[in-house]
C-alpha cells in the first residue's frame, strides 16, 4: 500500500529541519516506508560498522529492533543520542537469553571443569548485558556474516564456544561451513537444571549451543524447500543461517541478509529465486528484480512483528519531536556494560 502522503511529507520536512544533526539507519526487514527515510540501510553488521559514520550527528534513529539500537549506543561517542522510534520493537531471541540464565550457565561450565576452556561467541542479536558477559569472559560478538570467522578466531583462543543465543546460526556455521558433526554440538536449555547437560556431555562438546531461535526464520523448514522446487523447477534456493538446520542443509546458498541481496544483485536475468528470510526484504527482492522470479520460500511465513512496529507514524513521531527540541526514546547503556559489550564489540570489528 502507499504511504499516507501527509506523514511523508510530514517526515521529508522534519528531517530537512535536521539536516545534518540526524542520521538515519535502517535495517534490511524494515518496511518500505520507513527504508524510504534511511540514510544508510544494511544487515546487522553494516549497520553495526556505519553507526559511528557520521560523528557530527547528534541524533542516531534507529529503525530496527532494540539490540540494535543498544548496540548503536555503544559503539558512538557518548555525545550522540539513539533512538528507537518505539520502545517496543524488541527481538523474541534475544529475549530467550537473559544475564541471570547466562551467569547460571557459566557456572553449571565452571562446575563440569570447562569453563577455563570455553570461548563465549554471542550473536549480535542479544542484549548488552549478553555482549558484556562475553566481553568480560574474553569472547566475541558475530553476525550472519561473519559468524565462521568469528568461530575461527574463538577456537584459536579456546577449546570450546559457548554460542549464544541463536542455535541455527551457531549449529549450521560449525557444521557446513567448519566441517564440525552434528554431535560435536550440545544443546543448553536454560530452562532445565544443567542446561539438560550431563558435565560429561559438556566435557565431549565443541560447541555449546544456547537453545535460542528466531521465531520468524524458525517456521520455513523441509516442506517449504521441497514443495518450491517442485513448483519452480530449476529455482535457487538461498537462506539465511538463522533457518533451521535441516532447511538450510537442503538449500542452494546461505547468507545474511546483505548477502542475499548482493547474490541477488549479482543473478543472471530469467533466473528463479525462493528466499528464506523476513517478508519485507523479500518483497523488496521481487519488486527491484523484474527481470527474475523471485518467490518467498513459504507463505505461511511473513514479517517481523517487532521490526515491523516501526512504522511511518512513528517515524514522523521521532523526527518531529527532535525537531522540536525533544529527544524521545532514548536507548543508553551503562557505563559499566557498555565497557565489556565494546570490548566483545570492538573484538568482532577487528576479526580479520
Ligand atoms: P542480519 O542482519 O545479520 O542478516 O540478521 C537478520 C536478523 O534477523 C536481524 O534481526
Ligand atoms: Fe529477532 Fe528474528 Fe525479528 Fe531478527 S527477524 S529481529 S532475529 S525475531
Amino acid at each position: 500500500a502507499a504511504s499516507d502522503p501527509d506523514l511523508v511529507a510530514r517526515a521529508r520536512a522534519a528531517k530537512e529541519k535536521l539536516g545534518d544533526r540526524v542520521f538515519i539507519l535502517g535495517h534490511h526487514y524494515q518496511r518500505d516506508e520507513v527504508i524510504e527515510f534511511a540514510d544508510v540501510t544494511g544487515d546487522s553488521f553494516k549497520l553495526a560498522r556505519d553507526a559511528a559514520a557520521r560523528p557530527e550527528a547528534e541524533y542516531i534513529v534507529f529503525c530496527g529492533v532494540h539490540f540494535m539500537a543498544e548496540s548503536a549506543d555503544i559503539l558512538t561517542s557518548e555525545r550522540q543520542q539513539v533512538v528507537l522510534p518505539d520502545l517496543a520493537a524488541g527481538c523474541s531471541m534475544a529475549d530467550m537469553a537473559t544475564a541471570e540464565q547466562v551467569a547460571e550457565c557459566w557456572d553449571v561450565l565452571t562446575d563440569a571443569g570447562v569453563a577455563d576452556v570455553t570461548v563465549p561467541v554471542s550473536y549480535m542479536n542479544s542484549s548488552a548485558d549478553i555482549k558484556a558477559f562475553t566481553g568480560k569472559h574474553g569472547g566475541t560478538i558475530c553476525t550472519s556474516s561473519n559468524a565462521k570467522r568469528a568461530l575461527e578466531w574463538a577456537f584459536e583462543q579456546g577449546q570450546k564456544v559457548l554460542f549464544l543465543p541463536d542455535q541455527h546460526l551457531g549449529r549450521n556455521t560449525a557444521v557446513l561451513e567448519m566441517g564440525f558433526a552434528l554431535e560435536d554440538c550440545v544443546l543448553y536449555n536454560p530452562h532445565k537444571p544443567n542446561g539438560g547437560l550431563t558435565a560429561e556431555q559438556l566435557r565431549d562438546a565443541k560447541m555449546i549451543l544456547w537453545r535460542g531461535h528466531c521465531s520468524v526464520h524458525g517456521r520455513f523448514n523441509l516442506d517449504s524447500v521441497n514443495e518450491v522446487r517442485e513448483r519452480i523447477p530449476g529455482v535457487n534456493v538461498l537462506v539465511h543461517p538463522e533457518c533451521r538446520h535441516e532447511v538450510v542443509t537442503a538449500a542452494d546458498q546461505v547468507g545474511s541478509t546483505e548477502y542475499i541481496i548482493k547474490a541477488l544483485d549479482a543473478a543472471e536475468p530469467g533466473s528463479k529465486w525462493a528466499i528464506g528470510t523476513e517478508l519485507n526484504l523479500v518483497r523488496r527482492l521481487a519488486k527491484a528484480h523484474p527481470d527474475k522470479e523471485v518467490v518467498f520460500l513459504d507463505r505461511t511465513v511473513c514479517f517481523c512483528s517487532t521490526m515491523n512496529r516501526i512504522d511511518l507514524p512513528h517515524l514522523v513521531w521521532a523526527l518531529e519531536s527532535l525537531a522540536e527540541g525533544r529527544v524521545p526514546n532514548v536507548i543508553t547503556v551503562d557505563a559499566e556494560t557498555e565497557k565489556y559489550a565494546k570490548a566483545a564489540l570492538d573484538r568482532m570489528l577487528a576479526l580479520p
